[in-house]
């Protein structure tokens, strides 16, 4: 029995289309995460959903005359196609406008409310007279109290990242027509975030294996103290507070959407009808739990999502939060309102899947912020793709396919050099495994990609092509080392590029899907007989760069 790994990905609004910082962010490698434990063998269950609540979904409604729900349905079928079509592959993408995650969030909000983890109390909410209505976190800005930069907004300052309270803002105003905003007295319920200092300071340390820059971040934070969190909301769109009296009051969408992690489990386990097998990801020790997320959610799942979890007893913390930094775009900061983003969807409706996947994981922002420029991207899908790796898999097969009857020719002996390229197959095939056991996406791809190199050097060498004419069994024995290692590549590559490795896994003659093979060194049989070999990737036309830039900082997305 494998092991349980649980993968819980960043829940999307469900007020705008994706573009490539979320996918490199969070979706690309949880995906590829998922691929390589499903390979391995392990039990894998990767959830998200479309967080469809909150504050900006009903501004869009309103601004376009439909309803909220009917904006987030749009979308979440959106989401959906992209997922297919990118090869994101979820176990479950749901969302929270499901009754089940409204029951699994009242139960979770209760229970802390029983145990006193979470309480009442009376604040003062900014109200702006003009738009008649409550200011909630983004709606209202001003100037950070920490470090006083302008365009903070009432829930975080995005510069220093520290969380801020309406009330601390100097010089508030609303975001949407900039009247200063009266304070009203409201009541909430508040999160006693106080209470898990210590508890989450002991776990804290024990989590070495955390990313640098994640753990730094969470230390600082944690160190600086907790306070206690306000997670309702004067809001009409979302969960109601469970409890009498509380008409037009909602949880607060960061609240209700990590808890998305635990319904989507127990709504996936109610569909494989054993309604009782979410456990087994969730509770006990058998189920490691990793978390995909871009950097500006790390405070909600390596502090606030566990200090939920502590207090509701008896769940799985995280074990892993693999959280990324930021992808730029043509070298400036990805912005949406400015239209500085690549769509999915766009990019979908114009390539394939797999030169994104690869370019994005070959550059993921893993330890800094990377850049995404389109130069990059034709440059990469020509000069590796299709030169090194397309090359030599399209070179090997359509030769072996031609010469050799269309079947895997039989070797006699390998030589040193043949057993030596063989060897760093396996190497390779190991360190692309420990790599990705800790989320080295970058890192293993390369060294798969090296593995590629090596093997059109040793083509070189031996030249099968040419040797063919004097010496057919000197030929039938390096094509056949070169088919062995082509057969490692599609294996390791799989997480990657999944749509190509399966092309090739039926080009070599082998029948399912690529992770039933397991992550081992699957030899192809002498006399096995190939498919007619297509290349894998293609060239693609440097024109396509400046007509791609051009679509930048104007082309809006609609659905
Ligand atoms: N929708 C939010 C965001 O995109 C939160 C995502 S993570 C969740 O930033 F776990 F809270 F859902
Ligand atoms: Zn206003």
């Amino acid at each position: 029995m494998g092991d349980r790994i649980f993968i819980g990905v960043a829940w999307p609004y469900a007020d705008g289309p994706l573009h490539l910082g979320h996918i490199a962010g969070a979706y690309l490698p949880s995906d590829i995460f998922a691929r390589y434990h499903r390979t391995k063998g392990n039990e894998v269950l990767m959830v998200s959903g479309s967080d469809q609540h909150g504050t900006p979904i009903t501004i869009k409604a309103e601004q376009e005359g439909k309803k909220p729900e009917e904006i987030a349905n749009q979308y979440h079928q959106q989401f959906l196609d992209s997922w297919q079509k990118l090869g994101i592959s979820f176990d479950l993408f749901t969302s929270t406008g499901t009754a089940n995650h409204a029951e699994v969030s009242h139960d979770f909000f209760l229970t802390l409310f029983n145990r006193g983890y979470i309480y009442k109390a009376t604040v003062s909410q900014p109200f702006c007279p003009h738009c008649q209505r409550f200011l909630t976190d983004r709606y209202i800005e001003g100037t950070c109290p920490y470090c006083y930069s302008s365009g903070a907004r009432g829930d975080q300052c995005d510069k220093c990242g520290k969380p801020i309270s309406p009330v601390e803002l100097i010089d508030p105003h609303c975001q949407l027509c900039a009247t200063t905003p009266q304070f009203k007295d409201s009541e909430h319920f508040f999160f006693r975030l106080s209470a898990f200092r210590d508890r989450l300071l002991v776990w804290m340390k024990r989590q070495t294996h955390w990313r640098q820059n994640v753990l730094n971040f969470t230390m600082r934070y944690v160190e600086e103290g907790l306070k206690d969190r306000a997670i309702t909301r004067d809001i009409g769109w979302g969960i109601p507070v469970p409890l009498d009296g509380f008409k037009g009051k909602c949880l607060y969408v960061w609240f209700e959407a990590v808890i998305g992690y635990l319904s989507a489990t127990k709504e996936w386990a109610k569909s494989s009808r054993d309604e009782g097998k979410w456990r087994s990801f969730w509770q006990g020790n058998e189920a490691k739990s990793y978390y995909f997320i871009g950097k500006d959610n790390i405070i909600f799942h390596t502090i606030i999502w566990p200090a939920m979890l502590m207090g509701y007893d008896s769940l799985n913390l995280p074990y892993d939060i693999p959280a990324n930094e930021f992808l730029t775009i043509e070298g400036k900061k990805l912005s949406t309102s400015r239209h500085w983003a690549v769509w999915l969807p766009d990019y979908l409706s114009r390539y394939e899947p797999d030169p994104l996947r690869y370019l994005l994981s070959i550059t993921m922002p893993e330890t800094g912020d990377t850049d995404f420029s389109w130069h990059e991207f034709v440059r990469r899908n020509n000069d590796e793709l299709v030169a090194t790796y397309g090359n030599l898999v399209h070179r090997v097969l359509t030769f072996v396919y031609r010469s050799f009857e269309g079947c895997v020719p039989m070797p006699r002996e390998f030589d040193s050099r043949s057993q030596a390229v063989i060897d760093v197959a396996k190497d390779t095939l190991n360190t692309v495994d420990k790599l990705l056991y800790r989320c080295h996406f970058r890192e293993a791809l390369r060294s798969a990609m090296s593995l590629a190199q090596e093997t059109n050097r040793y083509l070189e060498e031996k030249s099968p092509w040419k040797a063919i004419k004097q010496d057919r069994q000197a030929s039938a024995n390096s094509l056949y080392v070169a088919i062995c290692v082509i057969s490692c590549l599609k294996t390791m590559l799989y997480p990657f590029l999944p749509f190509s490795s399966q092309k090739l896994h039926e080009y070599l003659g082998f029948e399912g899907r690529v992770e039933d093979d397991g992550w081992q060194l699957h030899f192809p049989l002498p006399g096995q007989k190939l498919l007619p070999p297509e290349p894998l990737f293609s060239k693609l036309d440097e024109g396509l760069i400046e007509e791609e830039v051009s679509r930048l900082g104007h082309v809006k997305h609609n659905l």
